[in-house]
């Protein structure tokens, strides 16, 4: 069975209370004989990204659980500088410090609602890279785009862009992550084969930049539930999924893999 990366992006939600109290059911699923628990690590990565103000919380709460069963913890943004006169900002190495060991960059709603661009983007990425944290790096069309047949080039052009100036082995790091726009918190996800499509050319396109092959690992994200798991991450080019509201209980998070993994003994 492939390993399935299952990422949780919380986005503006749980406070530190409620961060807590995630862990508390997350511990749960995996108490043995759990079949979670002989997954994990194996042909499961779980990895739960908070807002800033809970990262204190989740990361204590992470330290404190039996490290076999323990996810990855991530933030979901940064500035590319290190330190200095940037209000509202945090920095990859303070990142670092308060135990994150991912980071997601380019989210449609970081680029929509706050004019991230492809250049900002691809400046994040390289500095991720360069502060040793790993980039989960989100791209993905409009339903204008999708509509007028663009979504090939608007997926290749912001890729491009992400890659820019950096070394095959940079590009061997980046977890990416396809995003359909239309498909983000709408319930309405792509169709499976919509998904495999531009995740299947997602991993050319890195291997024909990079000039050589290693596995490129590419998630699929937009309205991912229990009950369309089965079918999106059964795909050949999906490694897995970037979770935004089914994230945030530990019940149907985890169930996203359990329907998955059910499917295939
Ligand atoms: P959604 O969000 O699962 O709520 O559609 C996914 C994401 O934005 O990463």
């Amino acid at each position: 069975m492939k390993k399935i990366h299952l990422y949780g992006n919380w986005k503006m939600n749980l406070t530190r209370g409620e961060t807590e109290a995630f862990f508390r059911d997350f511990a749960a699923q995996f108490s043995s004989p759990s079949p979670l628990a002989g997954a994990m690590g194996k042909t499961l990565e779980v990895a739960v990204f908070p807002p800033f103000t809970s990262l204190s919380a989740a990361e204590s709460a992470i330290r404190s659980m039996n490290k076999d069963v323990a996810p990855i913890l991530g933030a979901q943004n940064a500035y590319f500088e290190a330190k200095g006169a940037f209000t509202g900002e945090v920095s990859l190495p303070m990142l670092k410090d308060a135990g994150c060991t991912h980071v997601i960059l380019g989210h449609s709603e970081r680029r929509a609602i706050f004019g991230e661009s492809d250049d900002l983007i691809a400046r994040k990425v390289k500095a991720a890279l360069d502060a040793a944290l790993t980039p989960v790096f989100c791209y993905g069309e409009t339903l204008g785009e999708r509509e007028s047949g663009k979504t090939l080039d608007v997926v290749s052009r912001q890729m491009h862009a992400a890659l820019s100036g950096l070394s095959a082995g940079e590009m061997e790091k980046i977890v990416y992550a396809y995003e359909p726009v239309w498909a983000i918190g709408t319930g309405k996800s792509a169709t499976s084969a919509e998904a495999e499509e531009v995740c299947a050319l997602s991993k050319k396109l890195v291997q024909e930049r990079a000039g050589r092959s290693f596995p490129v690992v590419v998630l699929y994200g937009g309205s991912v539930k229990p009950d369309n798991a089965r079918e999106l991450l059964s795909m050949d080019a999906i490694d897995g999924a970037l979770v935004g509201g089914a994230s945030l209980k530990a019940d149907s998070f985890l169930q996203i893999y359990k329907q998955y993994s059910e499917s295939k003994i």
